[in-house]
């Protein structure tokens, strides 16, 4: 069937360990709680876009292994169609390894395995997808080539296409420039020279005018995350800032990946981009309140709830 979004994208098994603190190297630590579950920024982004209401495919690659088993019992309990989801012969699942500390950061460590071995003939393989989409969304796990080769064909097509630079990959500046909008966080706009000059403390409306001056030279629109400051959002016809609710972070781990794929849905259903970075916002504060990436991920209502809610709070 036909999928408003079509996400290229990395499917990972997150092994997560809860801490105090994080280790120092050298030290061992005990963690006081561990977690195995779905990621993957292509799989969160993908199950966000879904629980957002929107027809999903999922192109993806996985190993013929137990945690391939387990990935594809999770997307298969929360609705996530895998029609396009391969089982490689001679690669291990991907996997990350990731450490909560108390104060709601995380580092995280990624072995791609079968994630490499998506490769652009793979993509050519799902052109009747692409075909049939508004929107196509990938992100920086998956090898160069194939990155760009998806931004060919939704070219070919006419899809939308939405690059998350996460983390940061080499891809061309062609590539870069049809991305509408390119997601970055902060990390990520300074590797594509947006923002490199700017302090660590520059504020939301500085880094509005950043992505202004961005948008339509690096990208055809641009979006920046910042955090539990908000996020901000420009193109040739504006720029906006949206400024995140106050919350207590529990686990940031794929608040970046709910905000994005809730991005690509609204943008699909046809939202402007001030409007979709709005909701998106919503839906990444929602999501660093609970443990976990996908298991965070709040359903569209209370997404649009809590987005109205703060605009409400923000207008004088
Ligand atoms: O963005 C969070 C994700 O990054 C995790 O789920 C992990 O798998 C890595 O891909
Ligand atoms: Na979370």
């Amino acid at each position: 069937g036909a999928g408003a979004v079509v996400v290229f994208g990395s499917l990972n098994v997150d092994s997560t360990s809860y801490v105090d603190a994080f280790p120092a190297p050298g030290e061992t630590i005990l963690a006081h709680d561990f977690r195995v579950a779905l990621g993957g920024k292509g799989a969160n982004q993908a199950v966000a876009a879904h629980v957002a209401g929107l027809p999903v495919e999922f192109v993806a690659c996985v190993g013929d292994d137990a945690s391939g088993a387990f990935a594809r019992e999770t997307l298969e309990r929360l609705g996530v169609p895998m029609t396009a989801v391969r089982l490689v012969p001679d690669a291990p699942t991907g996997v990350a390894q990731i450490t909560v500390a108390d104060s709601g950061e995380n580092t995280v460590i990624v072995t791609g395995g079968a994630n490499l071995a998506l490769t652009p003939e793979m993509v050519e393989a799902e052109r009747e997808r692409v075909a049939a989409a508004a929107l196509v969304l990938t992100q920086g796990e998956l090898p160069v080539p194939t990155i760009e080769r998806v931004a060919v064909i939704a070219a070919e097509f006419g899809a939308r296409f939405v690059l998350n630079l996460a983390p940061p990959a080499p891809v061309s500046a062609e590539t870069l420039r049809v991305a509408d909008p390119l997601v970055l966080n902060e990390h990520e706009a300074r590797a594509v020279g947006i923002g490199t000059d700017a302090p660590s403390d520059a504020t939301l409306d500085e880094w509005r005018a950043l992505a202004a001056s961005a948008a339509g030279v690096v990208a055809r629109s641009i979006v920046v995350t910042l955090g539990g400051a908000g996020a901000v959002a420009a193109d040739a016809a504006g720029s906006w800032a949206a400024p995140a609710p106050r919350v207590t972070a529990v686990d940031t781990t794929g608040a970046g990946d709910g905000f994005t794929g809730t991005l690509a849905a609204f943008l699909a259903e046809g939202r402007s981009l001030p409007e979709a970075l709005r909701i998106a916002v919503a839906a990444g504060a929602l999501a660093v309140q609970a443990r976990g990436t996908v298991d965070s991920y709040a359903p569209r209502d209370t997404v649009l709830a809590a987005s109205s809610a703060s605009d409400a709070a923000a207008s004088p």
